[in-house]
């Protein structure tokens, strides 16, 4: 098994839910993380909520190319080339097509997709040769899930841009591969601006559909993605992580 001790590992939202259980998964490793925080109070508040959770901390909003540029740019100069990226970061907002507008799009998309494109765009000077870039999509980028016209479009995009940047960094043997999570539990969920009776009966419903009939955990996404950390012959593909979900 190929060893992470050592490896330098960014994971963006790293300070929650997946993706703080990911940092913990590869710090367990012996990696060296470091995570982004969107402010100045999400920093501080992480430093005090999880002060050993990962090695290091700096402010980079995804949805800025200035502050993402200038996140690796300070990775790079503390901890050198960078042997894994885990580009998690996220937000889940849902509404019917008649609710939606233009400033609701470019909310998701701003963070869920130029997030993404930027971040590796950025963080590329910085990535060894056979480095590996890991994307969080979601199982809804294949199903039709009500209310999810625009978050499932943000996760089809990140799972096309696995497929062409995979294509593009095969020749420096850099791997790109997305991770589809199901219902995972995280805080995400509380971060939907729904009432607290209303996300109960999302969740409720959601439930319904998951074959193995329960939400995962944030550990079983960390454990996919110390998968493709080690697997050096994987690129270009998804791991659908959710109780059967989307496959059954
Ligand atoms: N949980 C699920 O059921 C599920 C299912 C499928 C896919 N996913 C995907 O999994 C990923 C992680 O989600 P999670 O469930 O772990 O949710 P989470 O606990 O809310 O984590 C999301 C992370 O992204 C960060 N973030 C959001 N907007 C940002 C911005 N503009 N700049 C920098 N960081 C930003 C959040 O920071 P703050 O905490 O400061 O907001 C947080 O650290 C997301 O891409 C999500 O779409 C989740």
């Amino acid at each position: 098994m190929k060893s992470l001790s050592g490896k330098v590992v960014v994971i963006t939202g790293g300070n929650s839910g997946i993706g703080l259980a990911s940092a913990h998964a590869f710090k367990t490793a012996g990696a060296k993380v470091i995570v982004n925080a969107r402010n100045e109070e999400r920093l501080q508040q992480t430093r005090q909520e999880y002060p050993n959770a990962f090695d290091d901390i700096f402010i980079a909003d995804v949805t800025k190319v200035d502050q993402i540029e200038s996140f690796y740019q300070q990775v790079a100069n503390k901890y050198g080339q960078i042997d894994l990226l885990f580009l998690n970061a996220g937000i889940a907002l849902f509404a019917p097509i008649e609710a939606i507008d233009e400033a609701f799009y470019d909310n998701i998309f701003n963070v869920n997709v130029k997030g993404v494109l930027f971040g590796i765009q950025k963080a590329l000077p910085h990535l060894n040769e056979g480095s590996s870039i890991q994307i969080t999509s979601s199982v809804v980028n294949q199903m039709g899930m009500p209310n999810a016209s625009v978050y499932a479009a943000t996760k089809a995009a990140v799972r096309s841009i696995t497929r062409t940047i995979a294509a593009e960094l095969a020749e420096r043997k850099i791997r790109v591969n997305s991770i589809s999570p199901g219902p995972i539990e995280t805080p995400i969920f509380g971060k939907m601006g729904m009432a607290e009776e209303q996300v109960g009966e999302m969740a409720g419903s959601i439930l319904s559909q998951v074959p193995l009939g329960r939400f995962g955990q944030a550990e079983e996404i960390a454990q996919a993605a110390i998968f493709l950390a080690q697997n050096d012959y994987v690129t270009g593909t998804e791991i659908v992580v959710d109780g059967g979900m989307s496959q059954l």
